[in-house]
């Protein structure tokens, strides 16, 4: 059984009373029990929002770090820091930092392994931009990226990571893919995962992110291979985000 999964990046977004709103709406909303919810706020918000969330049971993540424990990065954040912090995920390959960072699958299985060296659990991002989806190489271009990260890691990671189909059409542009062309990918990457472990396929997490808001979320998350959401322009508005939630229980 898929515990689904919630998880709202901020992005570059947000204020301390953005985090003291959320605590408060957290601490009174009835959040379904079988639903995990993150939050993974910008790094200066970190400390203030597991202060927010400490009575409840969201928990945080991050929206990247540094391969490295530490060292001669300036302006980096490593993964040993963000477990000081209580950090319980990250994401790794989000097509900004693809695109606007260029970091390449390399780069973003480096962070993957430096995520789980610390146990901290990461969650790969992975999407095909419009180009590539008008010229039919949607999977293609998906599968080598999950595939990129996922040949590379051993059985127990694998089975602690998390995945995220995001398409990058579909990134805060209010057009989200429709609940078949989502599934038709997610269901190709559990098929991909069966091809290293059966088993391990059907215990795979497996998120939907772009343009999810309060209104689609049900749909989509309705689909057989979508396990949760990665929610961004709705996870900062308290109450979509939390009626998103109340969606996945
Ligand atoms: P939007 O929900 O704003 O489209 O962003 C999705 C996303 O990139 C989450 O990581």
């Amino acid at each position: 059984m898929r515990k689904p999964l919630i998880a709202g990046n901020w992005k570059m977004n947000g204020s301390a009373e953005l985090v003291e709103a959320f605590g408060r709406a957290f601490a009174e909303a009835s959040l379904p029990a079988p639903v995990e919810v993150v939050i993974l706020p910008p790094f200066p918000y970190l400390d203030a929002a597991r202060q927010a969330f400490a009575d409840t049971p969201v928990t945080l993540g991050a929206q990247t770090l540094n391969p490295l424990h530490s060292g001669a990065r300036t302006g980096e954040v490593s993964g040993q820091m963000l477990r000081e912090f209580g950090v319980d995920y990250v994401l790794a390959g989000h097509s900004e930092r693809r695109q606007l960072y260029r970091e390449s699958d390399e780069e973003v299985y480096d962070r993957v392994i430096a995520a789980f060296s610390v146990g901290i659990r990461p969650i790969l991002c992975v999407g095909e931009t419009l180009e590539e989806r008008d010229a039919g190489h949607t999977e293609d271009v998906v599968l080598r990226q999950v595939g990129y990260v996922m040949a590379r890691l051993d059985p127990e990671q694998r089975r602690r990571m998390t995945i995220a189909y995001e398409p990058v059409w579909a990134i805060g542009t209010g057009r989200t893919a429709t609940p078949q062309q989502a599934q038709q990918v997610m269901a190709a990457i559990r098929r991909y995962q069966a091809g290293f472990d059966r088993e391990l396929a059907g215990e795979l997490r497996l998120l939907y992110g772009g343009s999810m808001n309060a209104s689609n979320a049900k749909e989509l998350l309705a689909q057989e291979d979508i396990d949760g959401g990665l929610i961004g322009g709705a996870s900062l508005k308290v109450d979509d985000f939390i009626a998103i939630c109340q969606s996945a229980g």
